[in-house]
């Protein structure tokens, strides 16, 4: 049975911001989505209300024991009017296998969907048009028990926020410096790496201070046990071009599977590369930066969409790749996955959901 969604309008409309200034996840739109969840009544009071502060016991158990799940995704106006979304199956099923991680309740995927498509009728205005630019959706889930002891809570909130946003970093598609962190590790097998738990971006933060202070866009993590292989970048999943192979490392429990990384992987066996989903050493990097093999380097994600990697720190040696200039690859990757988004290109993946 569909989801009976009750809907307030905002008396008090925000003016929309000009499409050219924007950043990244600074403004919010005029609406949000929330559904409240009680082990006894099950999911129930869907709603669209005016954007605002929630009001939330000091002891609601979010802030005590971090139990809380987000997701990202973009909606973009195409060129006809059509209002698209990307994969956002991919992305509600990634957030069921995160909230069962954490013993939370899932959302079922019709009604996670209705919300989402429900939401952004309201919100159509917020949709920005212009270059590099989206309305971002953020769905999280918070913990509400007011109690202080550890167990998963018995209820819940789910919500859902937009965005309008511009590039993630500064850079935009322009080449990221990147620091390989040695001392601290974002994640291990078995832990909650591969769900999209705040609690892994919290201890991300450490070492993102230090790289920013370097001078580094972003950290890039090793395995938590060896240390010695590749997993991610902070904010997006990690791919290499050696030797004309196009290699990221495989999903073992401690990578995010990214959204943007299943779709970059398929563009690219569709064009006729050999893709290898596998380890990769950072001795290997270095030897291929060595012998003249790396040839690209470039991080994808829903927030980032792909974003080229010019330099690489190693325990203080840098490494510069392609000559810090974009690379072919990351840049045809870069048009066809903005392409398919944004109806510029045809969507022989059936990738996009239309939003009417
Ligand atoms: C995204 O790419 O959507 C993310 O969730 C990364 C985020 C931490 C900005």
């Amino acid at each position: 049975m569909a989801l009976n969604i009750r809907i307030e309008k905002t008396k008090a409309p925000k003016p929309k911001p000009d499409p050219k200034t924007l950043g990244f996840g600074r403004l919010f739109s005029d609406h949000m989505f929330l559904m409240n969840y009680s082990s006894k009544e099950g999911w129930h009071d869907a709603r669209i209300v005016p954007y605002g502060p929630l009001a939330l016991d000091p002891s609601s158990m979010v802030f005590h024991y971090a139990q809380e799940v987000f997701e990202g995704m973009k909606t973009y106006k195409a060129k006809d009017g059509k209002i698209l979304l990307f994969r956002p199956d991919k992305n509600i099923s990634r957030m069921n296998r995160s909230l069962d991680r954490l013993c939370m309740p899932a959302v079922p995927e019709d009604d996670f969907m209705q919300a989402l498509l429900e939401l952004i009728k309201v919100e159509k205005d917020w949709i920005p048009e212009g270059d590099e630019t989206s309305l971002y959706i953020r769905p999280f889930m918070i913990a509400t028990d007011p109690f202080i002891g550890v167990k998963p809570s018995d209820t819940y909130l789910f919500a859902i926020i937009l965005s309008p946003v511009g590039a993630y970093y500064p850079e935009g598609i322009n080449p990221v410096k990147i620091y390989i962190e040695t001392e601290y590790v974002r994640a291990v097998r078995g832990g909650l790496g591969f769900t999209k738990a705040g609690a892994n971006y919290a201890a991300s933060i450490k070492s993102q201070v230090k790289a920013h202070d370097l001078g580094y866009t972003q950290v890039l993590w090793l395995d938590g046990v060896e240390r010695k292989y590749i997993d991610e970048v902070g904010t997006m999943n990690v791919f290499f071009k050696i030797d004309g192979k196009v290699i990221t490392p495989f999903l073992e429990g401690s990578v995010l599977p990214g959204v943007t990384r299943d779709s970059v992987i398929n563009v690219l066996r569709d064009k006729g590369y050999t893709v290898e989903e596998r380890r990769v050493s950072v001795d290997e990097l270095c030897e291929a930066h060595k012998n003249g093999k790396l040839e690209e380097a470039f991080g994808t994600g829903t927030a980032a969409v792909i974003s080229p990697v010019g330099e690489i720190n190693y325990e203080g040696s840098k490494m510069v790749i392609n000559d810090f200039k974009i690379g072919p690859t990351a840049q045809m990757l870069y048009n066809e996955i903005t392409g398919i988004q944004t109806g510029k290109i045809p969507d022989r993946f059936n990738w996009t959901v239309e939003v009417k």
